[in-house]
């Protein structure tokens, strides 16, 4: 059946045609090997404690980051070095490594990685934990909060109800918050993304003064991939007005954190919505708390506001 076999990875080919070289590559190859046994772990699993409406969303979450991360790439290859990928990554930024995370992301590897339901840190209790990554506990899960559920936005709402990418936070979007998660877990990029700068106007900045810095921080990765992506519905995007602290009408405690190695467990005071937490590995600034708090490999835990 060598016939047909290639005339369906031509027409696929050709239907993929408006898409990245990439894409219609990696299309036209599937169907040849027709059954592409490698494939399946790139599916992030979603463990057995999700119940059919838990597994539906974060399932959507998941096809929302990968969406993302295509959109990213095609960007990018079809358009190299554009004022967007200046913006975020730098004038002397390397594009390869930003390409390969976000195909890491769709096509990579995912091992035994898993997304799972049960709270089984006990973790989902504090106030605005949306999730967190298990950190040393299970370096390759993800623990989902049921909040997430309430609180994630479907990427067809992105620039939607007011929303501003310079002064809101990123992880509002499932998908967008998925990118940053999955960043998190070692077998999806092995330990390559960092938090380097987190708030918009830092993140512009980062590119101005460190681009090999750039193209490997957490939020710049997810700035430049929802920021890419909303100007497919919205013609000039959603950046808005960029705040230079100070997101989103939390009351944060700026928790100037006493010494570099603290890493203090999140204790929930019942006025605020602020977990006291300090960052002590990443490179970055500390953030207090608000609305995503995630544990780092050391323990510590990181509380990303944007
Ligand atoms: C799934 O579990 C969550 C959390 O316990 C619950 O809120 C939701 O109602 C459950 N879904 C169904 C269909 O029972
Ligand atoms: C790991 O488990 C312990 C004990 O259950 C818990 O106290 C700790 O917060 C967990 N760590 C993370 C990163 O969730
Ligand atoms: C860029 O940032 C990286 C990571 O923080 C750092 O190691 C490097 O020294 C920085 N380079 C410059 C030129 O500042
Ligand atoms: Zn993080």
């Amino acid at each position: 059946m060598q016939f047909s076999t290639s005339l369906l990875a031509l027409s696929l080919a050709v239907s993929a045609a408006t898409a990245a070289p990439f894409t219609s590559f990696l299309q036209a190859r599937a169907a040849v090997n027709a059954g592409v046994e490698e494939q399946i772990d790139a599916v992030w699993k979603i463990h057995e404690s999700c119940n059919g409406t838990q597994r539906a969303q974060i399932s959507r979450g998941v096809e929302d980051m990968k969406k993302l991360a295509h959109n990213s790439i095609n960007h990018i290859l079809n358009h190299p070095m554009d004022e967007f990928f200046t913006k975020y990554f730098g004038e002397k930024a390397d594009p390869a490594p930003v390409l390969g995370y976000y195909e890491q992301l769709v096509y990579g590897d995912k091992g035994d990685a898993l997304l799972r339901c049960d709270n089984i840190d006990g973790n989902c209790q504090f106030a605005n934990w949306n999730g967190h990554w298990r950190g040393n506990n299970a370096t390759s899960e993800t623990v989902i909060c049921d909040l997430s559920y309430e609180t994630r936005r479907p990427l067809e709402q992105l620039c939607a109800f007011g929303y501003q990418l310079g002064s809101d936070n990123p992880s509002q979007y499932f998908g967008a918050d998925l990118m940053h998660r999955a960043f998190h877990v070692p077998n999806f990029v092995h330990d390559q993304i960092h938090h380097y700068a987190d708030s918009y106007a830092d993140c512009i900045e980062l590119a101005k003064t460190n681009s090999s810095a750039a193209v490997s921080n957490q939020h710049t990765l997810q700035y430049f991939a929802l920021d890419v992506y909303s100007r497919k519905t919205v013609k000039w995007g959603c950046v808005g007005e960029i705040k230079e602290e100070e997101d989103d009408g939390h009351a944060h405690a700026h928790a100037a954190p006493t010494s570099s190695t603290e890493s203090a467990a999140p204790t929930e005071t019942s006025a605020s919505t602020t977990a006291t937490a300090a960052q002590a590995a990443a490179p970055t600034e500390t953030q207090a708390a608000s609305s995503d708090c995630h544990t780092h490999a050391d323990g510590s835990v990181h509380c990303g506001a944007h």
